[in-house]
């Protein structure tokens, strides 16, 4: 705003100078009229030259400036502004700053979005790599002539269908999170008593075999049902992943202990705690991120599609709760989550 007042200013200042001094020199040189007789009128020339100047400058420059960037900016961003928006000079540069600041944003988030997503294509090829490597070598070695030895054919066909079970599972994960993170996994919340979910992933876990020697426990007998409401289904995924991971990267004869703390009257709290490897601070603020794991070759080795925690964190984000984890080097770790109680009205619902 600032530089085009002084640009008309300046301009009417040269014009109004130009003018008098044409105004001077014809009176001397044609008509021999001494300077001090004009005095007066060449004032007046000088001023009303000067205003008159000024503002028609003013007013055509900025009509015209504004018409023409106008123009160039409809063309460019033709839903973005209202002409009404443009029809003057200060809403006009307040709108463009706008728009540049925007776009800078959007242009910053979109080459975040890309490195996210070369590296997610990355880790996939890998994921999935690894297992499908497993099965053709069995099934090389069994087309190779291993298939004549009736012993290892039952082996390597064992194998190679583990290897087929560990794709199915890092498929699934990954869809879930695709599911979640384009924002069409719908949550289907009801009332339900946690410790009989509990009970199940306890049983399921069991049948699977997973327990590494790790007693798996509760820390108090709850004698009182806890009903929270939330979607049962994906609340038990989040149980058995968090208590697998307990039970992977536990120490022999280790112990998982589940705690649940009532925080107040709407929330309730959820512990899983181990006294297993533990994970060092540095890894923390990146534990729940898709594919991160802190012993890369080991934890791979392990099963997990290095998903279990990303899954973990969306499902709660998902009920609009938080999940937290405390750990220390060669102690244990603990990881835990709030959930919303059911209050009286989603209690009665479900009964
Ligand atoms: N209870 C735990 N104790 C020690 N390390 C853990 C624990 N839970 C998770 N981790 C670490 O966090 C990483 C990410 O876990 P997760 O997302 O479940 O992937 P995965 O188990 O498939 O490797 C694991 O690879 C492991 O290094
Ligand atoms: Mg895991």
């Amino acid at each position: 705003m600032f530089k085009k007042k002084s640009i008309s200013l300046f301009s009417a200042v040269y014009i109004a100078l130009f003018v008098m001094f044409l105004f001077l020199g014809i009176n001397y040189f044609f008509f021999h009229i001494s300077l001090r007789s004009i005095l007066i009128p060449l004032g007046l020339n000088f001023i009303f030259t000067f205003i008159f100047s000024y503002y028609l400058l003013s007013l055509k420059m900025e009509r015209t400036i504004v018409e023409k960037v106008s123009d160039i900016y409809n063309n460019l961003f033709p839903t973005t502004i209202s002409s009404r928006a443009t029809d003057n000079f200060d809403s006009l540069t307040s709108n463009l700053k706008k728009i540049t600041s925007d776009k800078n944003t959007e242009i910053a988030f979109l080459k975040e979005q890309e490195t996210y997503r070369k590296e997610f294509i990355g880790n996939i090829s890998h994921e999935l790599k690894t297992p499908l490597f497993t099965i053709q070598g069995y099934v090389l070695t069994l087309l190779d002539g291993g298939v004549e030895d009736k012993k290892i054919r039952t082996k390597y066909l064992t194998q190679a269908a583990k290897g087929v079970d560990r794709l199915m599972y890092v498929i699934k994960d990954l869809d879930l999170i695709t599911k979640f993170e384009s924002g069409i996994e719908t949550l289907y919340r009801t009332a339900f008593d946690l410790r009989l979910t509990l009970e199940n992933v306890f049983e399921l876990l069991e049948i699977e075999g997973v327990r590494n020697n790790i007693t798996l426990r509760l820390d108090k007998k709850y004698k009182e049902p806890i009903i929270v409401f939330a979607d049962e289904e994906r609340i038990q995924q989040v149980l058995m992943n968090l208590i697998i991971n307990s039970l992977k990267y536990g120490t022999e004869r280790g112990v998982t202990e589940i705690s649940f703390e009532k925080m107040n009257d709407t929330k309730l709290l959820i512990r899983i705690n181990d006294n297993g490897d533990g994970i060092s601070e540095e890894h923390l603020p990146r534990l729940f991120e898709r594919f991160y794991r802190v012993d890369k070759t080991r934890n791979r080795n392990q099963g997990g599609s290095g998903l279990g925690l990303a899954i973990v964190k969306h499902i709660i984000e998902a009920h609009h709760e938080r999940v937290f984890v405390e750990s220390k080097v060669g102690i244990g770790s603990e990881f835990s989550f709030s959930l919303p109680l059911a209050n009286k009205k989603e209690r009665e619902k479900e009964d």
